[in-house]
């Protein structure tokens, strides 16, 4: 190419998401195959969501609500704040983009504990501006360690809690310990995509604190996960009216569909498949727990839908090996743990096939 690529995109690693089930079947015939990779939902969309997309489908000639007006009236009933906090996105990554674009300039340092969400990097990288990457302790973030890396430079940090891909999280005491002692102009991005299923009573939902006096803190949703509509892409944050009104400068005008919309709103209002989807996940979790400790597989504990195990071999071999059988799960290499994978609840039936081809591959 004769086009000179900036250097701040030239650094990027592209973003690999989980294999779908479909490329498993074009590469290697394999036609019963079990995705656990991508921290989906197993019980598949809400039903309500579905219902309200196909009746929106008729409308589909006409522009959605650019600001999404009965989403974030719904989503300002739902958490009890004004709707100015609210600010949907097409998907959370899309949030992640626009934050990074609309606060950012080039040289601007962001601290990204690691490993975590991928995507973190990569906008951080695209606005020009340095991540600065601080190592988990014990697979959690520290937040102590976040704060002795700030410089007259940093401008924004990420905390994903739970985190992805350790599925640890912080506790509401040391989050409030952490904004007391964060300089007042750095934006803190919480990035609650699996807050759902938590267990933890003393694990922090940040959503309060987003007038926050100290600290501008922000705080990010997704439908993907326990809403089951992570093909739809829609999301939200949640912040203070003045950064909501920086964001909406950029956002493109029509960012999230009117699908999208529609399916959020009915959603939301789908408490039943909720509960559901969070037992089902619970249930699952305790499951495969129980069935690795008997065969002797290290996993770590989480507070999530996903967890890591330590297969004690190579984790792209793993990765493969298992794919041969129909299982996807993710290797964490590209995490920085070479020999662990990462792998998502599913239904009962997916959960023993997980078991089965663990044991036979491990
Ligand atoms: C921690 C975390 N944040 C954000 C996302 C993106 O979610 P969305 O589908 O809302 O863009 C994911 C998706 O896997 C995630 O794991």
């Amino acid at each position: 190419m004769t086009i000179t690529i900036p250097d701040c995109i030239q650094s990027i690693t592209p973003y690999k998401p989980g294999k779908p089930i479909e490329e498993l079947a074009r590469e290697l015939g394999i036609h019963n195959a079990v995705k656990l990779a991508s921290n989906e939902n197993p019980l598949g969309p809400s039903p309500k969501a579905l219902e309200a997309i196909a009746s929106a489908v008729s409308n589909l000639h006409r522009y959605p609500d650019g600001a999404g007006h009965k989403l974030v009236t719904r989503l300002s009933d739902y958490w009890k704040m004004a709707p100015e906090c609210f600010v949907p996105g097409n998907g959370s990554d899309d949030l992640i983009g626009m934050l990074t674009r609309a606060l950012l300039q080039p040289g601007d340092e962001v601290i990204v504990p690691t490993p975590s969400f991928l995507m973190y990097e990569i906008n951080v990288r695209s606005a020009g501006a340095v991540p600065v990457f601080v190592p988990l302790r014990s697979l959690a973030i520290h937040l102590d360690d976040l704060i002795e890396r700030i410089t007259s430079r940093t401008r924004m940090l990420f905390i994903c809690n739970p985190n992805n891909p350790t599925g640890t999280v912080i506790s509401r005491r040391n989050f409030e310990a952490f904004l007391q002692m964060l300089p007042p102009d750095i934006v803190v991005v919480v990035d609650e995509a699996y807050m759902e299923f938590v267990r933890d009573p003393d694990c922090v939902r940040s959503m309060t604190y987003a007038h926050c006096r100290t600290s501008p803190v922000v705080t990010l949703r997704t439908f993907s996960k326990a809403y089951g509509l992570a093909g739809l892409r829609i999301g939200y944050g949640v912040m203070n009216p003045e950064l909501a009104g920086v964001i909406h400068r950029i956002r493109q005008p029509f960012n999230t569909s009117l699908l999208a919309q529609a399916g959020a709103v009915a959603a939301l209002e789908d408490e039943d498949f909720l509960n559901q989807t969070v037992q089902t996940v619970h249930k699952g979790l305790d499951y495969l727990f129980k069935e690795l400790s008997k065969a002797n597989i290290r996993y770590f504990p989480t507070q999530s839908n996903f967890f890591l195990i330590d297969t004690k071999k190579n984790a792209d071999t793993v990765f493969n090996a298992m794919l041969k059988l129909g299982v996807i799960v993710r290797s964490m290499t590209s995490y920085g743990y070479p020999e662990y994978i990462r792998v998502n609840t599913g239904l009962p039936k997916e959960n023993e096939r997980l078991i089965q081809a663990l044991k036979q591959v491990l």
